[in-house]
């Protein structure tokens, strides 16, 4: 059924869905002048669509994960799902939750390209991404944080079944699990957050942990157009730089933190 609040967010993202298809630059990177931005779309954007052997690995693994007819409760946990049943089946949440196949593609792009091997995810979920990360790769090396004990028991199942050793997954609220990684100094290269879609949250987290990324690492926003909250969220993210470079995708924000990249921002068609 079609709440106020599922009015609101379709409101807000098909208006600035609209605005995006109309002024986003070209993806294929014409008429951009920055040599990091242009090498970036060129070697990375371009490629996440067009390399077919990385395109059929991830559908494949997402095909399957994507129809599991386990049951589980669906329970949105600030999570994108809204519904009003108590139980779905894990491959509907799959479907509903999880970042989509050519997103992947575009993350492990961004790793293969960009030599980034330590991976952070803030939301789990029943570890759609983190499988698919880890098992194009077991060089990555994937923390990933969940607090709903379904979801993450599920996840565990699947990295279990994939025979994946490089996935930790920390059962516990974000910022429980980011306390006890400052504890052990821990860094990453790559921090993808992708829970709690919320303004405060998503601001609370981009604080806590950009002085956990490295020197030439990501950090990656999924939704940003997903509620007015989470688009105030990227701008305020976006404004706060003096360096370095913002990318916006409309599914999602990447910040690059390059202390020697003059600031710069692009709306790139992907
Ligand atoms: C959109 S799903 C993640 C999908 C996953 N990244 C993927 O692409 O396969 C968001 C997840 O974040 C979890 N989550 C939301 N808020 C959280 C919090 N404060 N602490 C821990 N987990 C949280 C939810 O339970 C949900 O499973």
């Amino acid at each position: 059924m079609l709440t106020t609040e599922k009015i609101a967010h379709f409101s807000h993202s098909f208006r600035h869905g609209l605005s995006y298809y109309l002024f986003s630059k070209h993806g294929k990177g014409f008429g951009i002048h920055s040599p990091f931005a242009y090498k970036l779309i060129s070697e990375t954007f371009l490629p996440a669509q067009t390399d077919r052997l990385l395109l059929q690995t991830i559908n494949q693994l997402y095909k399957t994960l994507a129809s599991a007819k386990a049951k589980i409760k669906n329970n949105s946990n600030g999570s994108r799902v809204r519904t009003k049943s108590n139980l779905t089946t894990v491959g509907k949440l799959n479907k509903t939750s999880s970042l989509k196949p050519k997103y992947i593609a575009l993350l492990s792009k961004l790793i293969e390209k960009h030599n980034l091997t330590r991976i952070l995810e803030l939301g789990t979920c029943c570890g759609v991404t983190s499988t698919c990360l880890a098992s194009i790769n077991n060089k990555n090396k994937i923390t990933t944080i969940e607090k709903d004990v379904d979801r993450a028991h599920r996840a565990r199942y699947e990295f279990e079944k994939c025979g994946l050793q490089n996935v930790q997954l920390l059962e516990t609220d974000f910022n429980s699990g980011i306390s006890a990684l400052k504890k052990e100094k821990a860094g990453f290269d790559l921090i993808f957050i992708d829970g709690d879609h919320s303004y405060e949250g998503t601001l609370a987290y981009y604080h806590q942990l950009k002085d956990m990324v490295s020197e030439n690492g990501v950090m990656v926003f999924d939704d940003i157009y997903w509620s007015k909250g989470m688009t105030k969220a990227w701008r305020t993210i976006c404004n706060e730089q003096d360096k370095g470079i913002t990318i916006d995708i409309f599914q999602m924000g990447l910040l690059f933190i390059r202390p020697q990249q003059a600031k710069e921002h692009f709306t790139i068609r992907f």
